[in-house]
């Protein structure tokens, strides 16, 4: 029988992203470390504990899976509070654990992607104010200068900020990550100094190594107006403005635009040589005058769509176009740098995986620049305010034991990776629910 398949260009990267904090377990000296002791902060009261014992070196075997299953990249983050657990001191054993999983993933042919600055933060940091403070603009350059440079034989590929606006979002704005500011003033100006830092950082690795690429990874949300109205309209272009939009405009044009007061920042245009897209889903939007601190607007899924097990994500593959038609505006080169969905019984995943690499697969075709795809996550990791309840990984992870057990989709992304596409065998074998769907005829 002949099989159809979607290839992708020779030497895209297919991994799987990961997070200090996560993964790596005892990562005592953060502020999440902090937040999980305290009650009520985390969904059943979980806590990191362990998380994937990377730190005790369970980073090996969870590599050679990765490498095992076709993975020719990886997107991991270095922990700020291990490397420099108070101002200014900096713990070279740290710096040494880094190189060695670095130098782990150039033997296993896998291409390291290095977040700098996952959600967590350095105590001390925190106690000083954390990003609310300017005088974090300076440290993290600092913090970049010096990680950078003791890495940098090893990675030239960084991504400064994740979520940027996740995290105004949900630290400062809101109360889901500590400190829980639950002010949208400050958020504001957490995102000022957020791209100040990014600006600092960007030169930093460009003096140090000017061959590098450097950028941020974006959490984009897909907006849709709930009905034709022109209110719903507007309130998805408020939200985006704000949360997809603003920060990644002002590192294009060095300009940031507030609701209230807008601002041009030296030294801030064009300091990002790639657009990193984490795209997960996408919400209904209608206009709604009972929500101001929601710009007027109620997000929701839809009655009737592809949800997850928990209900967090729903499946909308044509968001991840959307999301790639928005990169597509910068002119740079595009990473997925985080895409999956939350389902211990891996029973939407394979689909899910399918439709999403499908429409990244029709953006590289119809001229976007893509050049790799990074699923969330390689194993069951802890999901920050939501704990262990859920289960993001092509392996599952037993926390108290340490075992990992393939996933079905773990074993189809691997088909994936090896044949650099996706056959149509391998949709009928996987989820043969949208075999059809994706190949007709
Ligand atoms: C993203 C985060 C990542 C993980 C996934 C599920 O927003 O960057 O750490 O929690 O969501």
């Amino acid at each position: 029988m002949i099989e159809a398949a979607f290839h992708f260009p020779e030497g895209f990267l297919w991994g799987t992203a990961t997070a200090a904090h996560q993964v790596e377990g005892d990562n005592r000296l953060n502020d999440w470390w902090a937040w999980e002791q305290q009650p009520g902060r985390i969904l059943r009261g979980y806590r990191s504990g362990l998380a994937c014992d990377w730190w005790g070196g369970r980073w090996k075997e969870d590599l050679d899976r990765a490498a095992a299953a076709g993975q020719n990249a990886h997107r991991l983050s270095v922990e700020w509070s291990r490397i420099e657990p108070s101002p200014g001191r900096w713990d070279d054993h740290a710096l040494a654990f880094y190189r060695d999983v670095l130098s782990g993933m150039r033997t296993r042919g896998i291409e390291p992607l290095v977040t700098l600055h996952h959600f967590t933060n350095p105590l001390w940091l925190s106690e000083m104010g954390g990003w609310e403070n300017e005088a974090v603009i300076p440290h993290f350059e600092a913090f970049t200068r010096k990680t950078v440079a003791a890495l940098q034989d090893l990675a030239d590929f960084w991504c400064t900020i994740n979520e940027p606006n996740l995290y105004a979002y949900s630290a400062i704005a809101s109360d889901d990550f500590p400190p829980g500011r639950n002010s949208i003033g400050a958020a504001f100006r957490v995102m000022r100094h957020q791209v100040l830092a990014h600006a600092a950082a960007y030169h930093a690795i460009h003096e140090l190594q000017p061959g590098a690429r450097v950028g941020i990874a974006s959490h984009y949300r897909g907006l849709t107006p709930h009905t034709g109205s022109p209110l719903d309209s507007l309130g998805v272009r408020m939200q985006s403005r704000l949360f997809n939009q603003l920060i990644p405009m002002a590192l294009q044009d060095g300009r940031l635009r507030f609701p209230i007061g807008r601002e041009r920042l030296a030294n801030v245009a064009r300091t990002q040589d790639y657009i990193g897209v984490n795209y997960y889903s996408t919400d209904h939007v209608s206009f709604d005058l009972r929500r101001p601190g929601e710009l007027f607007a109620r997000r929701f899924y839809p009655q009737g769509s592809d949800l997850s097990e928990v209900g967090m994500n729903a499946n909308v593959p044509e968001g991840m176009r959307m999301a790639i038609r928005w990169a597509d505006s910068f002119g740079l080169p595009i990473y997925i740098t985080e895409n999956g969905i939350e389902d211990e019984s891996d029973s939407i995943r394979p689909r899910y995986l399918a439709l999403h690499l499908h429409q990244v697969w029709k953006a590289i075709n119809t001229g976007s620049p893509v050049r790799g795809y990074y699923h969330w996550t390689l194993v069951d990791n802890f999901e920050w305010e939501r704990g262990w309840t859920q289960r993001f990984g092509l392996w599952a992870l037993n926390p108290e034991t340490q075992e990992r057990i393939e996933r079905p989709s773990g074993k189809f992304y691997a088909e994936i990776c090896h044949e650099n596409g996706l056959r149509s065998d391998m949709v009928r074998r996987y989820a043969p629910e949208i075999a059809a769907k994706l190949f007709p005829g």
